[in-house]
């Protein structure tokens, strides 16, 4: 039987939040360590990182935050493939190929470009007023990403689900075409983690410039998490878990006793700033052992950039491989 491969990444705009790590770092590192049959690949999505953002600075300096932040939260670059999604060329290769394989249609329908096209609607624009191909064309990398390792499963975030199934798909119609080429990859994602809504009420995103980054002294942190939005009732006020995003960031740090023990303070009127004074705690329970080594790390980027060659030269042998199996398969082959 061949080993379950469990595949994410991460774009590489901005640094590091809770969402991030909730929703795909800490599973993923999780499935890397738990299940031993497994094999894992994480990478830096830098080239949807520059769908995103057009500040070279930030993407770079993105690039080793995210680096920082994986290893720094555990991944072991030995047991796992751990790379750059630049640095593998071959998926750019695989992008093309697809793309061939992908319905126009489909991609009208993904979430991130339907919103750019409503916002250019409502505000009385063209609908693809600033829409280049770069967004509408990004599922169908990240399913480059996702089937160039045939992977079964892959830990993400609510909001990506959507492009997961495209992978299926995608390589559903290549298959049934060209014959069993791809795995069909499954999302992976945490019954217990809601999507972590963010400081304004949108949902955390690098995007937004509303999140709550990972790494930050105590005094740092606690004073983003009083600006999580909560509602004017008093201390000693019942209050309910949907009164405030705080509640499923706890969720998301705690137990289960320990999350029922938090709904059961709100409810007896626990103060939203005493509240607040919990999750920052509790966040920090969980984080500030990393961040010693994330400092470190950032402060040596050279140790960072030797991991991702390693990672890349390991990653190209399997992607190569693939690779060449797609070509030949579409009919690209030596005459
Ligand atoms: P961002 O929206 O901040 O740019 P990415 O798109 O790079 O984040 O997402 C990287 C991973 O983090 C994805 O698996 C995504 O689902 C997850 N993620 C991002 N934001 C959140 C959130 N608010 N809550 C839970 N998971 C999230
Ligand atoms: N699009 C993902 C995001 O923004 C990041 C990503 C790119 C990804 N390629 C991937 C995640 C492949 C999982 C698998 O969250």
């Amino acid at each position: 039987m061949t080993a379950q491969r469990v595949l994410t990444g991460i774009t590489t705009t901005g640094t590091p939040h809770l969402g991030n790590y909730v929703g795909a770092i800490r599973p993923a590192i999780r499935a890397a360590a738990t299940r031993p049959d497994s094999e894992s690949y994480f990478f830096l999505a830098d080239y949807h990182g520059i769908i995103k953002c057009r500040d070279p600075q930030q993407i770079h300096e993105s690039t080793r935050a995210i680096a920082a932040t994986w290893l720094a939260c555990g991944l072991d670059p030995e047991r796992t493939v751990f790379y750059r999604q630049s640095d593998i060329p071959e998926i750019l290769e695989l992008n093309w190929i697809l793309s061939c394989m992908t319905a126009k249609g489909l991609m009208n329908r993904a979430h991130a470009y339907k919103s750019a096209v409503d916002n250019n609607l409502a505000a009385g624009n063209d609908a693809d007023y600033q829409v280049d191909m770069g967004l509408y064309s990004y599922p169908v990398l990240m399913t480059a990403d996702i089937l160039m390792f045939n992977a079964h499963s892959v830990p993400v975030g609510r909001d990506q689900i959507q492009h997961i199934e495209m992978a299926q798909d995608i390589a559903q119609r290549f298959n049934h075409h060209y014959g069993e080429t791809f795995v069909l990859p499954q999302a992976e994602v945490d019954e217990n983690v809601q999507l972590l809504v963010g400081l304004d009420g949108r949902k955390m995103s690098k995007s937004y410039g509303n999140t709550i980054a990972l790494f930050q002294t105590p005094k740092q942190r606690q004073k983003a998490v009083n600006k999580i939005l909560t509602n004017m009732k008093e201390p000693g006020e019942p209050k309910g878990t949907d009164e405030s995003p705080l509640f499923a960031i706890y969720q998301a740090f705690a137990t289960p006793a320990e999350t029922a023990a938090f709904a059961d303070a709100l409810a007896q009127g626990l103060a939203w700033g005493e509240a607040k004074k919990m999750l920052s705690a509790k966040i920090g329970e969980e984080l500030d052992p990393f961040t010693e080594k994330y400092e470190h790390l950032l402060a040596h980027p050279q140790q960072i950039e030797d991991i991702l060659q390693a990672g890349a030269a390991k990653a190209r042998v399997q992607a190569r491989a693939l690779l060449d199996k797609a070509r030949y398969a579409v009919g690209i082959r030596a005459l």
